[in-house]
């Protein structure tokens, strides 16, 4: 019955599924943390394990170093089609708070959710080693059926990209020969709704800052000083109060610039989609958009840019009491950027508009790294017809493109130093808690994801 060696590769995949679960615990029981330097020797083991788990079915693989964690590269040669540039990445996020874990986070194990759908739960389930592995264990599955890839398929798995890719971009300007394809295919975006695929054309681009506001040489008594001495954590917390207006715009002289309205077309499809408060926020417990008060709520996810402070010490936090006058206090932040936003230009907007708060007596220093531009994708790439015909066919639903509010640094790089376009195709759900305390991944994600690469490399040999 089953004739075409696609057919073949399918039911593989199905009959393997168990032994492909066995291989992604394995990835997912090794902490690869890339923004905390204590995680570093975890983070060369995800890359060894992915080298020898590549090489186990005839890649030519290997772990290369990039000046942060190691990139893996990994080459197969396939049928006469273009060559694919997969990219993913085997880092994952920090997993605090800790305790708000149901189960340890690198403890991986599946569960039943109350609708009885069952679910990857560890950090990195979905961002993003449970996405990396659809495409490895398609791969394998190709392999085995039928000794080959439909198509010629270079693997870039990197560490840092919950970390800004830092060392990537030289990295890729330094291996062009190396990594030369016709077509990037990424793996580390979502999916409309847990029925319906999706093909992603936006991201948004992103600057991240670290700074702190510096007063005196030294921690003060604050019955001694207090009343005179300035103190940096009220002058930090003016500071990110003057971020935002009344009307929820970015208040940062010169931030907007390159923002772009949508055109008409796709404001009036978008406000179609009638994407309420109460369904997004709902799930996450909140009711009320906080973002520019004319703007819909799909708009404000999607193509506005934000300004977040993601985390904000100083002072004494232990038990207890302490009378101090702290002499710094430190904030992240990030921006994300859309349209023909200049990363270099927000980060100098951001820290001229910083500077211009504090009083005298008061400094900052800042320590960014290098931002990343919001990307779009065209839409009439060839690639992108081919991969909708394979996403339709294994979900029986339409492949709808869509725009996400995430970044993904490297990207821009592909187009910019390899003259690659990237499909991005992912099975992430909203629910995933990506980022979040107790993060999981579908069963059916992981399952169909193999699925849907298995079909897309097929598609892209005819
Ligand atoms: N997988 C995400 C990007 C993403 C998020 C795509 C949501 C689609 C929807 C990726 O791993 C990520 O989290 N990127 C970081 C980059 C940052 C640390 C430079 C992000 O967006 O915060
Ligand atoms: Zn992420």
């Amino acid at each position: 019955m089953t004739s075409r060696p696609v057919d073949k590769v399918l039911a593989a995949v199905d009959s393997g599924l168990d032994q492909s679960l066995e291989r992604l615990f394995a990835l997912l029981r090794i902490p690869s943390v890339s923004t905390d330097s204590a995680y570093a020797a975890h983070c060369a083991a995800a890359a060894d394990w992915l080298v020898q788990d590549l090489a186990s079915i005839g890649f030519a693989a290997e772990a290369r170093a990039t000046g942060g964690h190691p990139a893996v590269v990994a080459k197969s040669p396939g049928g006469s089609g273009p060559h694919a540039l997969f990219y993913g990445h085997y880092d994952v996020q920090p997993v605090d708070p800790l305790d708000m874990w149901e189960t340890p986070p690198f403890e991986p194990r599946i569960a039943t959710a109350p609708d009885g759908t069952k679910q990857i739960l560890a950090r990195g389930a979905s961002d993003d080693k449970g996405q990396v592995m659809t495409f490895v264990e398609a791969c394998r599955a190709w392999k085995a059926v039928t000794g080959s890839l439909p198509v010629g398929v270079t693997l870039l798995i990197e560490g840092e990209e919950e970390s800004g890719s830092k060392h990537l971009f030289d990295f890729v300007r330094a291996n062009k020969a190396d990594l030369a394809a016709d077509v990037a295919l990424v793996c580390d975006t979502g999916m409309w709704d847990r029925a319906t695929p999706a093909i992603t054309t936006s991201l948004r681009g992103i600057v991240a800052e670290e700074f702190k506001v510096v007063a005196a040489n030294r921690d003060l008594h604050s019955g001694v000083y207090g009343g005179a001495a300035a103190n940096p954590i009220h002058m930090l917390s003016k500071v990110i109060a003057s971020i935002h207006g009344p009307d929820g715009r970015i208040a940062v002289p010169g931030f907007y610039e390159g923002v772009e309205d949508l055109p008409a077309d796709i404001l009036a499809d978008w406000k179609g989609l009638c994407l309420t408060a109460e369904e997004f926020l709902g799930a996450v417990g909140l009711k009320h958009p906080i973002g520019e008060k004319d703007r819909l709520l799909v708009e404000m996810i999607s193509s506005r840019p934000t300004c977040d402070i993601n985390g904000i010490w100083g002072g004494y936090t232990g038990e207890g009491s302490k009378t101090v006058i702290p002499s710094e206090a430190w904030a992240k932040v990030t921006m994300r950027l859309v349209g023909k936003q200049d990363p270099v230009k927000v980060r100098d907007a951001f820290r001229a508009h910083v500077q211009a708060q504090l009083p005298a007596d008061c400094r900052a220093e800042f320590f960014g790294s290098r931002g990343s531009e919001a990307l779009a994708l065209p839409w009439d790439m060839p690639v992108l017809a081919k991969a909708r015909a394979a996403l339709t066919d294994e979900w029986g639903r339409k492949a709808v493109t869509i725009g996400s509010g995430g970044s993904i640094p490297i990207v821009g790089a592909f187009k910019a130093d390899l003259g690659l376009d990237s499909l991005l195709v992912g099975f992430a759900l909203e629910d995933d808690r990506v980022h979040s305390p107790n993060e999981k991944y579908d069963l059916m994600s992981f399952h169909k994801g193999i699925r849907s690469w298995v079909r897309i490399l097929d598609a892209l040999a005819a």
